[in-house]
């Protein structure tokens, strides 16, 4: 009868201690992306639910140096070759393409990543208007990297081509 109390105060006690340390980061979400387009761009992606929207991270090497469009899209689904299935910009409210910081934009418009000469491109910014779960929730969607910059104004994705790097947005 002890032993089993103690066992169940031991468990209740790991649970406090996760439910502890997920309150200090906020919930979050990654992406491994994966080549498409015949490209060999890799590289994560991480979001972090904070109270200003989404804190978005990306380190992502194999691109051709210079800027590359990068978005949320609708769906999680990046089996296609030219990851096509992943579908158009994540649209929540139902706007234009946009500027990121504009309020007329998609809800998945990012800022362009931006490559150094040897292809690796690092990111790190807070996206408004994004959230993990709910009506404007990420996780089960995909990230997209294109081949060229975003123009942030052509519909409706804004003229930035193929779609080089693809990843599911997964829980964590
Ligand atoms: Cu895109
Ligand atoms: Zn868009």
């Amino acid at each position: 009868m002890h032993i089993r109390l103690g066992i169940l105060l031991g468990a209740i006690a790991l649970v406090g201690l996760s439910a502890c340390a997920t309150s200090v980061s906020g919930p979050s979400a990654s992406a491994e992306l994966q080549a498409r387009s015949g490209s060999s761009v890799s590289g994560r992606v991480s979001l972090v639910e904070t109270s200003g929207g989404l804190r978005v991270e990306a380190q992502v090497a194999g691109l051709s140096p210079g800027e590359h469009g990068f978005h949320v899209h609708e769906v999680g689904d990046c089996s296609a070759p030219d990851a096509s299935s992943a579908k158009g910009h994540f649209n929540p409210a139902g706007k234009a393409h946009g500027h990121h910081a504009s309020s007329e934009r998609h809800g998945g418009d990012m800022p362009n990543l931006v490559a150094n000469a040897a292809g690796e491109a690092r990111f790190s910014g807070v996206v408004s208007g994004l959230t993990l779960s709910g009506p404007n929730g990420v996780v089960g969607r995909s990230v997209v990297i294109h081949a060229d910059p975003d123009d942030y104004k052509s519909q409706p994705a804004g003229n930035s081509g193929k779609r080089v790097a693809c990843g599911v947005i997964l829980a964590r």
